[in-house]
């Protein structure tokens, strides 16, 4: 199967368990903590149109209408996409447009967005640099990208070559009672993630890299963003590595209002 199917279908199945996980995120002190870490990074203007790209059940596209943008998710996924629509039922919202779209092919007009979010979407990307490039162009000037990813792909990938253990196997799933977090959905996660050329990189060097050749000149990097934002625990010695594959960081990237000299 194509690789983007198949990823595709890995996430489907986890659309239901993803809502409800996100659902209770809303009602949580970490989205307090989002809200005020998203809320410094919005461009200073009146009206923010902003892009959710791989928006799952739609966690950061509510966010986002919370402090007065006008949003659009998308995902690839139909299933996340019909959840995300569906939580906004629940919550008594609407105005924010969810669409099925590829992320590495957006369906916009250049510069049509003020502000693009994007979390735990890009390490799961067949070609993330495409995905970088669409967002740079449907990006508008004195716009900016804010992407927070870890390597989880890394790890997963270490796993499929060492093989998951019991244990592994009990903490992953135990949170769930869901056939979607089986021990063979854990396998082909591992499977799909040893496939991605993007678990070889060394992130976020990769992601500055590939922005800075874009022509961003402006990009803020954060190897410690869970530490940094949500509850200020010490830096632990894995976190101090940075390369610890799974450390949720954060790049943050803004275009030029008008074109700099090289
Ligand atoms: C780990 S989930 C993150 C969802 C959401 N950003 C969040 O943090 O709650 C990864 C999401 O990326 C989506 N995705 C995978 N490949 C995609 C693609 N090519 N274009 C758009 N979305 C994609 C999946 O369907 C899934 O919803």
């Amino acid at each position: 199967m194509e690789m983007q199917l198949r990823i595709n279908e890995y996430w489907s199945k986890r659309s239901d368990e993803f809502a409800d996980a996100r659902y209770q995120d809303l009602h949580s002190q970490k989205k307090e903590e989002w809200l005020s870490v998203i809320r410094s990074w919005l461009p200073d203007k009146k009206e923010i149109r902003a892009l959710d790209l791989g928006t799952g059940a739609g966690f950061f596209a509510f966010l986002m209408q919370e402090l007065g943008c006008t949003v659009t998710g998308i995902d690839y996924s139909e299933a996340m996409i019909d959840n995300a629509k569906k939580v906004m039922g629940k919550l008594g919202r609407e105005g924010i447009v969810f669409r099925q779209m590829d992320a590495q092919k957006l369906d916009f007009e250049a510069e049509s967005f003020d502000f693009i979010f994007s979390r735990n979407v890009t390490w799961t990307l067949p070609d993330p640099e495409q995905a970088y490039r669409e967002m740079y162009r449907v990006l508008a000037p004195g716009g900016c990208i804010l992407n927070f990813d870890a390597n989880y792909g890394q790890a997963f990938k270490k796993q499929d070559l060492e093989g998951i253990t019991e244990k592994q196997a009990v903490s992953d799933t135990s949170a769930y009672e869901n056939p979607a977090r089986s021990l063979a959905m854990l396998k082909e996660r591992n499977q799909i993630a040893a496939e991605l050329g993007i678990c070889d990189e060394k992130r976020p060097f990769w992601d500055v890299q590939v922005l800075a050749s874009l022509g961003m000149k402006k990009i803020t990097v954060d190897l410690a963003a869970e530490t940094h934002f949500f509850g200020g625990k010490p830096v632990s010695e894995a976190e101090k590595a940075w390369y610890n594959p799974a450390a949720l960081f954060m790049v943050a990237a803004q275009k030029e209002t008008h074109s700099l000299k090289k």
